[in-house]
C-alpha cells in the first residue's frame, strides 16, 4: 500500500473527492495517510476529520524561508513513510530542494489544460478568469507531477471542459471541478500507486494492467 498525503489551503473538495474514491475502492494499492493544511482555517480538515484522517497544520509563516518550510514539511512526511504527495488546492510554493527530494512523488492538479494559463500567479479564480478573457471555447484541467518549475512538470491526465456562453469566472470553476477536476485526480492518483506510471524525461506513459 502506497501511503498518500493530501496537501491543502481550502475547501478541500479534491480531498473530498479521493476520500469518496477510496470509499469506492477506486484508488488501487493506495491509502490516504494524512491530510497537511498550509492554515488551521481550511474546511478541508474538518473533511479529513470526517473522514478519521490524521491531519497537521503547516503554517508557511511560522518558517522564515521557503527552505525551512520545505525541511520541515520533508521531516514530517519522511516520519510518516509517505511515498505520494498530492497538492490538492494547496496554496505554498514548495521550494527547490524539496521538490528535488520528492521527484517522481508529487502530483498536482491544475485547473487548465496546461500549458495555457498555468505557472506564477495562476491559481485560483485567476486562471479561469484569464480562460474567459482570452475567448477560448474549451479549458479544463491537468494533473501532473511537480518539478522546480511552477507548473512545468510531465503531464499525467488533462480533461477538457467545454465553456459555456455567459459563463463567470465562478460557474466556470464549478464546471471544470465537477466534469474534470474530481474524475482526474482520483484516478491519476490510482495509477500512480498501482505503479502504472512510467516517466520518461518530461512524458509520463500509462501502462496496461496484466
Ligand atoms: C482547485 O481548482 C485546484 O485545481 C486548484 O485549487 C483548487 C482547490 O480546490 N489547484 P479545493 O480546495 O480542492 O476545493
Amino acid at each position: 500500500m502506497v501511503k498518500i498525503a493530501v496537501m491543502v489551503s481550502g475547501g478541500g473538495t479534491n480531498l473530498q473527492a479521493l476520500i469518496d474514491a477510496e470509499t469506492r475502492g477506486e484508488i488501487r494499492n493506495g491509502e490516504i495517510s494524512a491530510v497537511i493544511s498550509s492554515s488551521p482555517d481550511a474546511y478541508a480538515l474538518e473533511r479529513a476529520k470526517c473522514a478519521f484522517i490524521p491531519s497537521y497544520v503547516l503554517r508557511r509563516r511560522d518558517f522564515g524561508s521557503a527552505e525551512a518550510y520545505g525541511e520541515a514539511l520533508a521531516e514530517m512526511l519522511e516520519q510518516l513513510g509517505i511515498g505520494l504527495v498530492v497538492l490538492a488546492g494547496f496554496m505554498t510554493v514548495l521550494s527547490p530542494a524539496f521538490c528535488r527530494r520528492f521527484e517522481g512523488r508529487i502530483i498536482n492538479i491544475h485547473p487548465s489544460l496546461i500549458p495555457s494559463f498555468c505557472g506564477p500567479g495562476f491559481y485560483g479564480l485567476h486562471v479561469h478568469e484569464a480562460a474567459l478573457a482570452k475567448g477560448v471555447k474549451v479549458t479544463g484541467a491537468t494533473v501532473h507531477f511537480v518539478s522546480e518549475v511552477v507548473d512545468g512538470g510531465a503531464i499525467i491526465l488533462q480533461k477538457a471542459v467545454a465553456v459555456q456562453p455567459g459563463d463567470t469566472p465562478e460557474t466556470l470553476q464549478r464546471r471544470v471541478m465537477e466534469e474534470a477536476e474530481w474524475q482526474l485526480l482520483p484516478r491519476a492518483v490510482s495509477l500512480f500507486c498501482e505503479g502504472r506510471l512510467q516517466t520518461q524525461g518530461n512524458l509520463v506513459n500509462i501502462l496496461d494492467v496484466g
